[in-house]
């Protein structure tokens, strides 16, 4: 990679310099407070490592998709406090980005000192990547760093705009280890196992087309799985399905079969008459009328967890059922537990895979756990990241 990194910027030293830090604080909030903080841990390091070289650290970060208009409920506060907690250190905070109040915030931040800014989406420029408030972040800093990998998809203000502007920019530790772990899906020691799941064929479907002909075996789960089964004619009962997605179902399995690689799809299936923790379940091969399928059934998961042994490389992004209900989690929690305890080297991305791997206490047997969803599901296919494009000038 053709970008300055945070060793090379902080050799030149960064002591008393404004150090604008794009980081992806982009986490779900319950109830007003942090639900899962697995993005603001994995942001600490190139914080930390900035402090101690005295930057006065300016962190920004988006949060949910306010449109350009402040939402309350969208505000980073409780990620100040969160985050704050986790470093054990004080965390001051701009309830604007940019504007009179930003500045002053900034200008009140001492060497070795830490300040966040107010959601950049509040702003319709930063999604927009409007010269003007890339201008007025510029404004802010006089060190640019991307951590943000979990965006480095988009091309917005705060994450391509900004770059040209400012007169030092490098990638923090977080992008550039994210970059070096996700390589080994892109240029795998095969054989490659991807294992994709999630609810719709529509939201995956770039990474099915990118993933059928390079993946050696490539196994659907989830209920994307239903669309493909009902586009070759399967019984498919009353389970979520996508019938404009038929033709590109079977243009994924032409693909993967074109070049020579396998695709797996469910042979049984989880069914309840409806999606609720205490229906009556049942495992069947043919989804009956009535009744709709919720999770990959116990011959699948097995089928699954034979590919994880046998496989160097595993890529797995989506769950195999509606598994934060516990009648419909057996499936995902058997490809979890394959994954880890597979030989290959793993990596998982996407925040419910995560959320899996968490609740059942297996990521230390994960070799990386991405922080970022749509961004690694761009970076393994071979497309360009525009955050990381921004900063190869
Ligand atoms: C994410 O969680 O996908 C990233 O933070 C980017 O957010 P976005 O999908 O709303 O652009
Ligand atoms: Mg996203």
């Amino acid at each position: 990679m053709g970008v300055p990194d945070l060793d090379r910027l902080l050799a030149d030293g960064v002591r008393g310099q404004r150090v604008f830090v794009r980081a992806d604080l982009n986490v779900p909030l319950h109830n007003g407070a942090v639900a899962d903080d697995a993005r603001l841990r994995a942001s600490i390091p190139t914080l930390r490592r900035l402090l101690e070289g005295g930057a006065r650290v300016v962190i920004a970060s988006h949060l949910g998709r306010p449109n350009g208009r402040r939402d309350a409920d969208l505000s980073l506060r409780p990620v100040a406090s969160r985050l704050a907690e986790l470093m054990g250190v004080g965390i001051s905070f701009s309830d604007d980005c940019v504007g009179e109040e930003a500045r002053s915030a900034v200008c009140n931040l001492g060497e070795g000192q830490l300040l966040l800014l107010e959601n950049l989406r509040f702003h319709g420029g930063e999604e927009r990547n409007d010269p003007d408030f890339a201008v007025a972040l510029a404004g802010l800093a006089d060190v640019y760093v991307n951590d943000a990998f979990g965006t480095a998809h988009r091309a917005h203000a705060s994450t391509a705009g900004i770059v040209p502007r400012v007169s030092r920019a490098a990638c923090g530790d977080l992008l550039k280890a994210e970059l070096e772990h996700l390589r080994v899906i892109r240029e795998p020691i095969r054989p490659l196992l991807a294992i994709i799941g999630g609810a719709k064929v529509s939201d995956k479907l770039s990474i099915l087309e990118g993933l059928a002909p390079h993946a050696d075996v490539l196994a659907i789960g989830g209920a994307m799985a239903y669309t493909f089964i009902a586009a070759n004619g399967g019984a498919i009962g009353n389970s979520l399905v996508e019938p404009d997605r038929f033709a590109d179902t079977l243009r994924v399995e032409t693909a993967a079969r074109e070049a020579g690689r396998r695709l797996l799809l469910p042979s049984d299936h989880r069914v309840a008459d409806r999606m609720d923790p205490s229906a009556r379940t049942q495992v069947v091969r043919d989804i009956p009328e009535g009744a709709m399928g919720l999770d990959i059934g116990p011959e699948t998961a097995g089928r699954y967890a034979l590919e994880a042994r046998k496989a160097k490389t595993i890529f797995w992004n989506g769950p195999m059922g509606v598994f934060e209900m516990e009648p419909f989690a057996q499936g995902t929690w058997t490809v979890a537990s394959a994954v880890a305890d597979s030989p290959a080297t793993s990596v998982v991305g996407g925040g419910d895979s995560l959320a899996a791997i968490n609740q059942l206490g297996v990521g230390s047997r994960i070799d990386h756990l991405s922080t970022g969803g749509g961004a690694s599901l761009e970076y393994i296919q071979g497309r360009p990241l525009p955050g990381v494009t921004a900063l190869e000038r």
